[in-house]
């Protein structure tokens, strides 16, 4: 019998969703086609909001026109903008994991781009996204100018696995470990372990960006920050050293599989019970389930990873036997 799957959209104001419509809800078996319910689901029954709503999807996510504020030429290779957002949206972004889809105003709909939140503030209405051009779409919108539009699309909340670890740890101590480019969306991750009183040390690789351009976001006395090369002997010594500390009770990784099953991998080693959170790295393309681009399969069940939190081990263990 297939496991049962957890929604990152279950309960939200977007659920039900097209998915629904169309019998391949991930949570509901009644919306699956099937004549019982078999969920283990414990907020307002999905079933009886989509009859509610007249058998329909609820609310679908819109597109909205945003200016850009601001635009920040880090280096060669980082572009941050700061875009005017509702506030109400700024607030729904301002979650680990969150991002949004954004294309140039003058781009058709296929060029839609999804990218993570590294700074959401609601009562500003604003947020920033950090841009690492590395094809078309991208070096579209990095080459948008300030006081131009754009048009985007969200929220959405996947970007990650294992969110309830990183929302549900308080007064502990973490290790988050971020590499490149997903220095970004580490912003928001720690910022919710500091909220939640929790003691922070940040392991930080410069990658491919070579800037460290999450620093001024992320001062605050709870937080130790670290710089190393995680590709260095060093570096691999300092993680290491890290994750045998056994007070460690929680650790998100934002960076590349290969940096995932790193750290997974010293974990079995030093024995360490600490929860891993990841960042998604899957082909995003459309969000909503839909599309089929993000989907992988673990122990014969296929997911949608732009809606699943899936079993971060089993996942980088499926990537680990194929190599
Ligand atoms: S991105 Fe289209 S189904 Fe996940």
């Amino acid at each position: 019998m297939a496991n049962r799957l957890e929604c990152v959209d279950v309960g939200t104001e977007y659920c039900p969703c097209y998915l629904a419509e169309l019998n391949e809800c991930i949570v509901c078996s009644q919306l699956q086609g099937k004549k019982f319910c078999d969920c283990n689901w414990k907020g307002v029954c999905v079933f009886q909001e989509f009859v509610w709503a007249g058998y329909k999807a609820k609310v679908t996510r819109s597109t909205v026109f945003t200016r850009i504020l601001k635009k920040e030429e880090i280096n060669e290779e980082v572009v941050i903008l700061t875009l005017k957002v509702p506030n109400k949206l700024a607030r729904d972004l301002n979650e680990p994991g969150a991002y949004v889809f954004v294309r140039g105003y003058f781009s058709p709909s296929f060029f839609d781009t999804p990218m993570s939140v590294m700074w959401a503030d609601e009562i500003e209405g604003i947020i920033k996204i950090a841009i690492q051009v590395t094809g078309p779409k991208t070096k579209f919108i990095a080459s948008a100018k300030e006081g131009e539009e754009v048009y985007l699309r969200g929220p959405y909340w996947n970007g990650m696995f294992g969110q309830r670890y990183i929302k549900g740890m308080h007064n502990s101590k973490a290790l988050v470990v971020l590499r490149g480019i997903a220095q970004a969306p580490g912003v928001i991750v720690i910022l919710k372990l500091i909220q939640n009183k929790n003691k922070v040390i940040v392991l930080l690789d410069k990658g491919k960006v070579q800037t460290n351009f999450i620093k001024d976001y992320i001062k605050n006395s709870d937080v130790t920050l670290v710089e190393a090369d995680l590709l260095s002997e060093e570096g691999q010594e300092v993680l290491k050293q890290f994750i045998k500390d056994k007070k460690i009770s929680v650790i998100y990784s934002g960076g590349s599989d290969e940096q995932h099953i790193n750290i997974l991998e010293y974990m079995d080693k030093y024995e360490s019970e600490a929860y891993l959170a990841v960042s998604n790295n899957n082909k995003i393309c459309c969000g909503e389930g839909i599309c089929g681009s993000c989907e992988i399969e673990i122990d014969g069940q296929k997911m949608r990873t732009c809606k699943v939190q899936v079993d971060i081990r089993k996942m980088l263990e499926r990537k680990m036997s194929r190599g």
